[in-house]
């Protein structure tokens, strides 16, 4: 049985197929389109997931839909009644939009992909993450704790998955949200929600959590972790524009951060302030899982919704929280609604038995050596093939020992936001001026942005403070920051954040065979298994998909050597290209014609 689980008109739009229990293909639609959070109906993803299985439209059993548009609506509509006259441009705009696409999110799909509507599914925002992570999970039976920005009403919900049912059983409900809070103070520091946390996250260790006090009188959170939000101020309920009504900067006495700034200075307060909303996001956290935990019994916690991306907080849930293990699938974002609203339709809805644990990321699009010499000698670029896999690692193992910084292109591209050693941008991390080379020459981007270690899966507990790493397959997905143990900061300088944490990504044999043998073989000639490791991007761009978009970028930016597969591209040879892709849609290739 073939289920085809898609999110879209949101932001982030994505595919992902599973094929009798297994999830076969998944990949957002950015890495396609190149254009950044693409939130559009992702044709060129659902080609992609199609073709890599081997299937047309035909074949699909079901077609799923990671959310409920006429529910979301509602919502929408009475949030802004509620606050209307202020909300009437808010309003407007909204209307428009949905109107005019998001309410039909059926029609789309019966017209432009074929799809009979006898075919077509809708599963529940929060019940699609939930479905995400538990449906992909080794465990059997386990609690499970969503928690983002908004779905259709819910912004957290409560529940267990046992077998292959899955029950919620408390929600939190709009505009209460520990998501919508972590944004708002994303914008008051200076950065884009949905873009920005990330940098919040990465700028807490550089503060000091004073204003936790001054957070916790903008809402009111129960022992049970839910939350109220005094609404005087925040303005997300009832304005496209600001997320903060003017109560809020007058509430901390300063203004919000200008976003213009963005990297230029790391003023003290506003990394208080970032310190501060880690600090009250992981007490509610805390807070929600004591309560989940005594409801359930359960040992096992599955994590998802876009606040399971903050690392920091994960950490701290799995080593000082009430559950022996947790799982959060590697997209726990909306992206990942694709995967959880296929598995809920395959799983909880249709009966069917539950597929193996996802322990790995790989289910993106891959390039043949022969596609990639194609590629190569068509745009007359130079290169050098290696024909035996241990020689090419050794010479990858040897320019980074040199201080090369290599964009390494392998395999299938990685499922979700963080590049696992597929279309990652690899270098030395032993080398403090890396941290700094990499952000201002190769990625353009903030000083202060961290840079995070791969280190080989058998030997993590010599670098971090992580017991048994190994076991634990949300560190496969870099999904961590744990302490780097005392004695080895010195030695990870380009890896170890301000606060002594690690972002760490275990790498495994058996998953990820080419990456981790460029790291063992790196720690054979330096005795340290671990190299640093960013995604194959510029900033704000999506991470490369193709060897176009992979050597444009490799051109553009100071990196050293490019590892295209078995083959290797020096600087010497850098100019810009024609994106393939792009070149070949406009064939006439047409996606349409394709998948249906
Ligand atoms: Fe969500």
């Amino acid at each position: 049985m073939n289920i085809l689980g898609l999110s879209f008109y949101y932001h982030d739009s994505s595919a992902a197929l599973v094929s009798d229990g297994v999830l076969v293909a998944a990949a957002a639609e950015e890495r396609f389109s190149r254009v950044k959070h693409d939130s559009g109906l992702p044709h060129l993803a659902i080609e992609f997931v199609l073709r890599q299985s081997g299937l047309s439209m035909d074949d699909v059993d079901h077609v799923v839909f990671y959310e409920k548009p006429f529910i979301k609506f509602e919502r929408m509509l009475l949030t802004a009644m509620a606050t209307f006259p202020r909300s009437s441009a808010v309003f407007r705009e909204s209307m428009q939009r949905w109107i005019t696409d998001k309410l039909w999110v059926k029609s789309h799909l019966l017209r432009e992909l074929g799809v009979p509507a006898a075919k077509l599914l809708f599963a529940d925002h929060h019940v699609s993450h939930a479905a995400s992570s538990f449906f992909t999970s080794p465990f059997e039976e386990s609690a499970i704790l969503t928690v983002d920005g908004a779905g259709e009403w819910s912004t957290a919900t409560m529940g267990i998955g046992r077998g292959n049912q899955l029950e919620i059983t408390q929600e939190l409900r709009f505009p209460h949200s520990l998501g919508l809070l972590y944004s708002a103070f994303t914008a008051y520091c200076g950065f884009e929600i949905n873009e920005g946390e990330y940098k919040l996250m990465g700028m807490h260790p550089y503060g000091e959590p004073k204003y936790t006090d001054k957070i916790y009188e903008l809402i009111e959170v129960a022992e049970d972790g839910s939350l109220w939000h005094d609404m005087r101020y925040f303005a997300y309920h009832r304005s496209r524009d600001t997320t903060l009504s003017p109560a809020f900067a007058k509430h901390f006495g300063r203004p919000a951060r200008d976003p213009k700034l963005e990297d230029k200075s790391l003023d003290p307060y506003y990394c208080d302030m970032a310190a501060s909303i880690q600090r009250v996001t992981e007490e509610v956290l805390q807070k929600m899982l004591t309560q989940l935990h005594a409801q359930t019994g359960s040992k096992n916690l599955c994590l998802a919704g876009g606040v399971a991306l903050n690392s920091v907080a994960n950490f701290k849930l799995l080593r000082d929280g009430p559950f022996d293990d947790v799982y959060i699938h590697p997209a726990p974002g909306d992206d990942g609604g694709a995967v959880g609203a296929a598995y809920w339709a395959y799983n909880h809805l249709l009966g069917q038995p539950r597929g193996p644990a996802l322990d790995h990321a790989y289910l993106g699009s891959s390039y043949s050596d022969d596609e990639i010499e194609a590629f190569l000698t068509k745009n007359e670029i130079a290169f050098e093939k290696y024909e035996v896999d241990e020689e090419l690692y050794d010479f990858v193992a040897r320019s980074l020992q040199e201080g090369k910084v290599c964009g390494w292109f392998h395999g299938r591209f990685e499922w979700g936001p963080r590049a696992l050693g597929s279309r990652s941008i690899i270098a030395d991390p032993r080398k403090p001026e890396m941290k700094e080379l990499l952000n201002e020459k190769i990625k353009f981007r903030e000083a202060f942005r961290p840079f995070a270690p791969s280190v080989l899966e058998e030997r993590a507990d010599e670098f971090f403070e992580f017991p048994d790493a190994s076991r634990h397959l949300p560190a496969r997905f870099m999904l961590y920051v744990c302490p780097v143990r005392e004695d080895k900061r010195s030695v990870l300088p380009a890896i170890t954040h301000e606060d002594g944490s690690g972002r760490l990504q275990t790498v495994h044999k058996e998953t990820c065979p080419a990456y981790h043998r460029v790291i063992e073989r790196f720690g054979e000639l330096t005795g340290v298994p671990v190299i640093m490791n960013t995604s194959f991007n510029l900033k704000g761009e999506p991470i490369v998909e193709d060897p176009s978009h992979a050597f444009n970028t490799f051109s553009l930016s100071g990196m050293d050597l490019l590892i295209l597969g078995n083959y290797v591209v020096r600087a010497e040879a850098k100019k810009q290209i024609a994106d393939t892709r792009f070149s070949l849609r406009h064939q006439g290739d047409s996606v349409t014609e394709m998948v249906s």
